[in-house]
């Protein structure tokens, strides 16, 4: 399996190793998994993945008062942010970044592939008004063959985000490269970089259809 201490991944792919990350993961990649426990394991992971993909938020100090006496106590500082999620399953880790920072705000993007040319093709998008004011935070729990991740980074960023990171669950190598390669500038967060992309695009050893799991649809 392909990981951090791999030469050939970019310095702005972050493999995200914590031990309750990497169990929850273990858990959803069974089969027997049932849909709420799947569901549940989701939300948990990413509350987990915002606290790593925040952990470089600027903070300020402020002047506050406790019960006891005044002092200078850290807060953000700078910019808000917004958690845009490539549907459908990208809801199903925007739901547990929502519950570390609830103030976010929350874009859509849909997206199909075109069965002739095999490019995406958008559907669907709902941004907040002051996107490019924001740290937009991009989730999608498969980056499969990167096609859709990328189409999505660059629409994005041509409705004005300007700082943008991506978290998925499970990457394929061949995902990592066309994502990284399109946008360099983009770092990308992933729990498990995996042996390869098969035939039908999808991951192996994987967990599966990640829509069909959390929505209980096949
Ligand atoms: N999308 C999925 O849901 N699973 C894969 O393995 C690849 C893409």
């Amino acid at each position: 399996m392909t990981d951090a201490s791999s030469p050939t991944l970019p310095d702005s792919v972050t493999v995200i190793r914590h031990p309750l990350v990497q169990h929850k993961l273990t858990l959803m990649r069974q089969k027997q998994t049932s849909t709420g426990e799947f569901r549940r394991l989701a939300r948990e992971i990413s509350l987990l993945m915002a606290y790593e993909l925040t952990r470089d938020l600027p903070l300020e100090d402020v002047a506050i008062e406790t019960p006891l006496e005044p002092m200078q106590a850290p807060r953000l500082a700078g910019k808000k942010l917004c958690i845009v999620s490539i549907l459908r399953a990208g809801d199903g880790i925007m739901e547990g970044m929502l519950d570390l920072v609830p103030s976010a705000r929350v874009g859509h993007i849909g997206l199909y592939r075109d069965p002739e040319t095999l490019v995406p093709v958008e559907y669907y998008l709902k941004l907040p008004d002051d996107v490019s004011e924001r740290l937009v935070i991009v989730v999608d729990p498969m980056l499969a063959t990167g096609h859709s991740a990328a189409a999505a980074l660059s629409r994005l960023k041509q409705a004005g985000a300007g700082q943008l990171r991506f978290a998925c669950l499970l990457a394929a190598p061949q995902g990592v490269s066309v994502l990284t390669e399109a946008h360099p500038d983009v770092p990308v967060f992933t729990c498990s970089i995996d042996r390869e992309l098969d035939s039908h695009a999808y991951i192996r050893p994987g967990l599966g259809d990640a829509g069909d799991r959390l929505y209980g649809t096949k």
